[in-house]
């Protein structure tokens, strides 16, 4: 009887380990599934993120588009073009003609102003001893401006104005257009004086500054009206 007990508690004892086996192969498989599902859940939460990444880049698309429009805007500002009188007067011809083209144009004003005032002595064409007399007997003369530097960026046209002395520009206006870079800008040269034309003075002032546009300019008369300057600029051209 015992034997058959024994038997039977043996017969338990084997059918539990094997249920125990199947058990643990059973959790084994559905540890797999889940690093499976896991993997899964990751590629899922990998393009929700990607999504999102999109959705991100769509919305930075979005948001880049207004953006570049006020980017574009910023740029048309400040490349919009304007004008801008320059002039040198030492005893104020010129410099009333300028202001009266700056009017008309709605241009800006730039007066060349000498490190060394020219006094009545200086300006005295009648001594061959004058600084005048000797600047003009001199090309190579530079005589220094004391005004700040002008930025041309942003000017598409530039006026330039001076006195006639003894047939040409005076040298500072040398000292000036050596100065400046004009390429892309048209220059238009015009002077006063007592009854001399303009002579080759603007011709040589371009070659001095060796850039820009340059038209051959003209003598405006002293006393010239707002609407005698819109006629000389509409016939510019
Ligand atoms: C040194 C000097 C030389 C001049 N040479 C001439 C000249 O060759 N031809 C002329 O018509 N006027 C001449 N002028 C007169 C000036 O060109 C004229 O008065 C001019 O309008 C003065 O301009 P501003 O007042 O802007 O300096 C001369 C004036 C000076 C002071």
């Amino acid at each position: 009887m015992k034997k058959i007990m024994l038997i039977i508690i043996a017969a338990f004892g084997i059918l539990g380990l094997t249920g125990c086996g199947n058990t643990q192969t059973s959790d084994s498989v559905s540890s797999d599934n889940r690093t499976s599902q896991s993997a899964t859940q990751h590629t899922d939460s990998a393009e929700e993120v990607t999504d999102e990444d999109k959705s991100d880049t769509d919305n930075s698309d979005k948001t880049s588009i207004p953006e570049t429009i006020s980017e574009t805007e910023e740029i048309s500002d400040s490349t919009e073009k304007g004008t801008l009188v320059v002039y040198f007067s030492a005893t104020g011809t010129t410099k009333g003609v300028a202001e009266g083209i700056a009017s008309v144009t709605n241009a800006d004003l730039y007066e060349i102003i000498p490190a060394e005032p020219y006094s009545s002595d200086d300006l005295d064409w009648h001594d061959n001893n004058s600084r005048t007399s000797i600047e003009m007997n001199d090309p190579d003369t530079r005589p220094e401006i004391a005004s700040d530097t002008v930025s041309l960026d942003g000017y598409s046209t530039i006026y330039i104005g001076y006195p006639i002395w003894w047939g040409d520009a005076p040298r500072i206006m040398s000292t000036f257009v050596e100065s400046y870079n004009f390429d892309n800008i048209t220059v238009i040269p015009f002077c006063t004086s007592g009854s001399s034309g303009i002579g080759s003075s603007g011709d040589n002032l371009k070659d001095l500054a060796n850039s820009g546009n340059w038209l051959s300019g003209d003598r405006l008369d002293a006393n010239i009206s707002e609407s005698e300057i819109q006629d000389w600029i509409n016939d510019l051209n």
